[in-house]
């Protein structure tokens, strides 16, 4: 680990560390840390601090971090709060330079306790020192230069590659006992407290090229800075995977109906769209995290989604199979010349052709010999392990068998020992050996395909953002006048003018006050044409019966101009005017949108139109700034993608148009910061290289005085 700030080197590898209120009763946190640091084998010297007590645990203590023979890296903070700022001061006088601050009663308890803790952030970074907390659990670090476990946590680790920051030091304690249980070593814990001064990005930074950690693992409440974590995750996701559960769902779901793009986004959607974008694996549970962080950390990576599936009994075969599928990884019948050499090596009766199923008489001898064909086999990017112990099979040498396969590390192998005479010693015996081991055969398969899901992370294009030559001048102006008229949400011809400037494809329309007019305009056009209502706050125009289409002369939009004032009559409103298009055949109606989250700022969302977004929601959502490689994952990732690909015979919907599409309102969003939500409802998409439009669409600017 070699963080580039000195007061982080002193807070995850320090040198010597003094533990202020280490306490002389044994079941105290003081005395616990203390404890902790001196039995992991703390590299440096240990200094208790505390004004009543000579010694504590044999180590003589002294008064205050002032009267130390010699200064330390490193002050973990354990003394009731009326305390700390003075030990702060006295850290600060005695040339420490970094703090773990357990002591809790800030932010956490309120108005009182925040103003305390923001005091204690300008008394550190005052004094130049980093600070872990307060209201944490402590830091480990394992590596053998500096053995440090400076948390009261029972467990000990177990050392190992990943990196854990948790937001939650209560979870701590149960993060550090299953791991060790699971056989997933620790190199460096965080518990990062209220995170007042070390944020979770600073950590990132300092494991993103740290040798010893493969995999970072993440509890998260809060993003302090999304964009700044949006940049380093982007990086470091390259390099090594990163898993994330983020708890603390919030309200800000619930939004005025204005678009649909602004009542379907909400935080929720935000951190989805932001972890999926930088390549963070979010997980749903601690469970999930910690099922995939031990594939990750302990076994090479699939190259593709093609798994064997070796085992000794039908069922679990056949739901590790379901599962794999589900997930979209593929058991794939085996090659000839694998099914040959499988039946040479086992009983008759086995099927070799995938799942290899070896029956419940297979032993250690017969495990061996068809992972020695399997783990060769071309054509197969993983290996998923079953065994379910039957009494006469000697678990430890179906363990063993597994063991030496895993040696040569050619392709993933997960393993999965059920059943009461699996032998916790076997189960040991692989976890140790490197081999995760799995209760079920559904989790295995799920971690298996976590594997591939990383590995195509890896292997994800950088994409570039957009640049497309547009008319920023005419956008400005656009939006001035409508400031300048104090209206936030923009007219029809307004928004025609701003999409327009970006180069997107808005329909001719014209305005009309009167049937009259909206004949002139429909003559104008050329029929056949469509005819809109537009009142003030009409948003489900075609629920309001506000839409007619394909009106052929001037007497069907005259009829369909009467209907539509009748149909508004009852809003109570001033009578509607009319917005007169031509009528568009054919394609497909998709969504296109903007909002924007209050802390993680534009949302772009693109779905498909019509019942699919009002009905089915299948939109997906991307932060600012986006790539085309992301625009284009935006429009394959929703579940109606098929239909846009010409599912059924259909015609196959111009992908190119959708991508560019996106792109574009992304680089006007980009540029006009001030805009808060746009709806392009119906965006509609025709075959392959022929043109789309936008049909209708409604905008909005945040309000005036607000800061973008
Ligand atoms: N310098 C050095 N030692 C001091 C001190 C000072 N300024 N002031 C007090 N001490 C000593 C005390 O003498 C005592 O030692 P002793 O037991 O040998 O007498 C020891 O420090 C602890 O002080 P005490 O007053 O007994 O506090 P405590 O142990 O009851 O509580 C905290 C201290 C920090 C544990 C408590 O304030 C707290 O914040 N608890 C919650 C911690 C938590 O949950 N954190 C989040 C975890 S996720």
């Amino acid at each position: 680990m070699s963080p580039a700030d000195p007061g982080l080197d002193a807070l995850l590898r320090p040198r010597s560390i003094a533990v202020v209120g280490a306490s002389r009763r044994s079941h105290s946190i003081g005395h616990q840390i203390l404890r902790n640091l001196v039995t992991f084998g703390f590299t440096g010297p240990v200094y208790p601090i505390n004004p009543e007590a000579g010694s504590i645990l044999s180590i003589r203590a002294y008064p205050s971090l002032r009267e130390l023979p010699e200064p330390v890296d490193l002050a973990v903070v354990v003394v009731p709060r009326r305390e700390v700022p003075a030990v702060v001061d006295d850290a600060v006088a005695r040339g420490v330079r970094g703090l773990v601050v357990i002591t809790a009663g800030y932010r956490e308890t309120g108005p009182e306790g925040a103003c305390a803790e923001a005091e204690l952030r300008d008394r550190v970074r005052g004094g130049g020192l980093r600070m872990v907390g307060p209201n944490c659990m402590g830091v480990i670090n394992t590596d053998p230069e500096v053995r440090m476990n400076a948390t009261f946590a029972a467990t000990t680790p177990l050392a190992g590659t990943a990196g854990f920051m948790s937001q939650s030091g209560a979870l701590g304690e149960m993060i550090l006992a299953h791991a060790a249980q699971i056989g997933l070593g620790i190199a460096c814990f965080v518990s990062m407290g209220n995170k007042t001064d070390l944020s979770g990005n600073d950590l990132l930074e300092a494991w993103e090229d740290d040798p010893r950690i493969n995999v970072v693992l993440m509890y998260l409440e809060s993003f302090g800075n999304p964009t700044r974590f949006a940049a380093i995750t982007r990086r470091v996701t390259r390099k090594k995977p990163v898993l994330a559960v983020k708890s603390g769902r919030s309200a800000q779901g619930a939004r005025a109906a204005f678009s649909h793009t602004g009542s379907l986004a909400g935080a929720e959607v935000a951190v989805d769209s932001l972890m999926e974008q930088c390549g963070v694996l979010r997980m749903r549970s601690l469970h999930e995290m910690f099922d995939l962080a031990t594939a990750l950390a302990l076994q090479p990576l699939p190259r593709g989604n093609r798994i064997a599936i070796l085992t000794n009994a039908g069922g679990p075969a056949i739901m590790a199979t379901d599962a794999c599928v589900e997930r979209g990884l593929e058991v794939p019948e085996l090659p000839d010349e694998a099914q040959a050499a499988l039946r040479k090596v086992l009983a008759p009766e086995a099927s070799v052709r995938n799942p290899v199923d070896m029956i419940a008489s297979a032993d250690g001898a017969r495990y061996a010999a068809a992972l020695d064909v399997l783990t060769r086999v071309e054509g197969i990017d993983g290996l998923i392990v079953l065994f379910v112990s039957p009494i006469t099979i000697n678990a430890a040498e179906v363990a063993q068998a597994i063991i030496a396969a895993g040696r040569a590390r050619r392709r993933p192998i997960l393993t999965c020992f059920m059943g009461k005479e699996q032998g916790a010693a076997s189960v040991e015996a692989l976890r140790q050996a490197g081999l995760p081991v799995y209760l079920f055969p559904e989790e295995t398969a799920r971690a298996m395909a976590g594997l591939l899901r990383y590995q195509r992370i890896r292997e994800r294009e950088a994409g570039k953002p957009a640049a497309f030559a547009v008319d920023r001048a005419r956008a400005r102006a656009t939006l001035d006048g409508a400031r300048a008229a104090g209206r936030e949400t923009l007219e029809t011809a307004e928004v025609a003018a701003l999409l327009g400037a970006y180069g997107l494809p808005v329909i001719p329309t014209r305005a009309a006050r009167t049937g009259a007019e909206a004949i002139e305009a429909a003559s104008a056009i050329g029929y056949p044409v469509v005819v809109k209502g537009d009142a003030e706050g009409l948003v489900h125009k075609s629920d309001r019966g506000a839409v007619k289409v394909d009106l052929r002369n001037g007497d069907e939009v005259a009829l369909a101009c009467r209907d539509i004032a009748a149909a508004l009559a009852g809003s109570g409103g001033p009578a509607p005017s009319f917005l007169v298009q031509p009528m568009v055949r054919g394609g497909h109606e998709t969504i296109l949108g903007l909002s924007h989250d209050p802390q993680f700022g534009p949302l772009l969302m693109f779905g498909l139109g019509g019942i699919f977004v009002e009905v089915m929601k299948d939109v997906v959502f991307r932060l600012l700034p986006i790539t085309d490689v992301e625009a284009r994952a935006m429009v394959r990732s929703i579940r109606g993608y098929p239909i846009l690909a010409g599912a059924r015979g259909g015609p196959r919907a111009d992908e190119a148009f959708l991508v560019e599409a996106i792109l574009r309102l992304g680089q006007l969003a980009g540029d006009f910061p001030e805009l808060e939500q746009i709806d392009i409802n119906p965006l509609i998409v025709g075959a392959e290289g022929s043109p789309g439009a936008v049909v209708d669409a409604r905008v909005r600017l945040a309000a005036a005085g607000s800061h973008r």
